[in-house]
């Protein structure tokens, strides 16, 4: 089918009623793409970039409220050096290039993970694009950077322990450390998209995914494309959500 006819196709069969208010992606399959094409693993990462366009816009579109891209993992250190070097030359090139198609899109960027630790231009970039997107109401759009969900469980019950010597009488529950998390002011993902069809969690979001829909698509992170999203929310849409209880009401 045309992608153009295919896209009218699954947007006639999309509810916009019922859309997931929050998606997380896992972008995986940068460095598969390129070796099939005999490339160096880096134009996978940046051929990555044209689809990671393709899920902001698509959301955008839609109006889904909040999209969370796992951009760089804390794991992701133990790459080679040069790639390291790279993946980050690129994330400064996207922060610089994309602030006005951000701001036309009305997206409003945040950003999530241990960013100190991160070197000093691309927090400086990462600033910049922050504030510059900082006053737009559609659809934020969260890097996760230097993420890592364990780390950032423990960085919570930090921060909870601290808040504990100075208030003894704060009650540790779910909805507590729910509020310690990088992701305190975001809803937890309703659908969890991961690509080249890993079946893998990647210390992605361990908490907030306890009841998200996964969908995993054979699809390369680079060959990623808006009417993949569109697929993914409209097989989201035909799933039933039980929250571990029947179902029945
Ligand atoms: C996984 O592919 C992808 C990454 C580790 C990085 C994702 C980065 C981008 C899409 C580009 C930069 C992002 C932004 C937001 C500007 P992989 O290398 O693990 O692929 P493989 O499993 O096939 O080797």
């Amino acid at each position: 089918m045309k992608t153009e006819l295919l896209e009218a196709d699954l947007l006639a069969q999309i509810d916009l009623e019922r859309l997931p208010q929050h998606i997380a992606i896992i972008m995986d399959g940068n460095g598969r793409w390129a070796r099939k094409r005999r490339l160096p693993r880096i134009a996978g990462h940046r051929a990555g970039i044209r689809a990671v366009r393709q899920a902001v816009e698509a959301c955008a579109r839609l109006g889904v409220p909040y999209l969370t891209l796992y951009a760089f993992s804390a794991e992701n250190w133990k790459r080679p050096q040069t790639e390291i070097k790279l993946l980050m030359a690129l994330l400064r090139e996207y922060l610089r290039k994309e602030i006005g198609e951000l701001n036309r899109q009305n997206i409003r960027l945040s950003v999530i993970g241990r960013i100190a630790d991160l070197p000093k231009p691309v927090r400086a970039d990462l600033q910049t694009a922050l504030e510059k997107t900082s006053r737009n109401t559609g659809t934020r759009l969260t890097l996760a950077l230097n993420y890592g969900a364990r780390a950032e469980v423990v960085d919570a019950v930090r921060a909870l322990a601290e808040e504990l010597r100075h208030d003894g009488t704060i009650q540790i529950d779910e909805a507590t450390l729910s509020r310690y998390l990088y992701t305190h002011d975001v809803p937890d993902p309703d659908l969890l998209i991961r690509t080249s069809g890993e079946l893998r969690l990647s210390n992605f979001l361990l908490w907030q995914v306890a009841y998200s829909e996964i969908w995993v698509t054979d699809t390369l992170w680079p060959d990623f494309t808006q009417n993949d999203l569109f697929q993914a929310i409209r097989d989201f849409q035909k799933r039933e959500r039980r929250y571990g209880g029947l179902g029945l009401g």
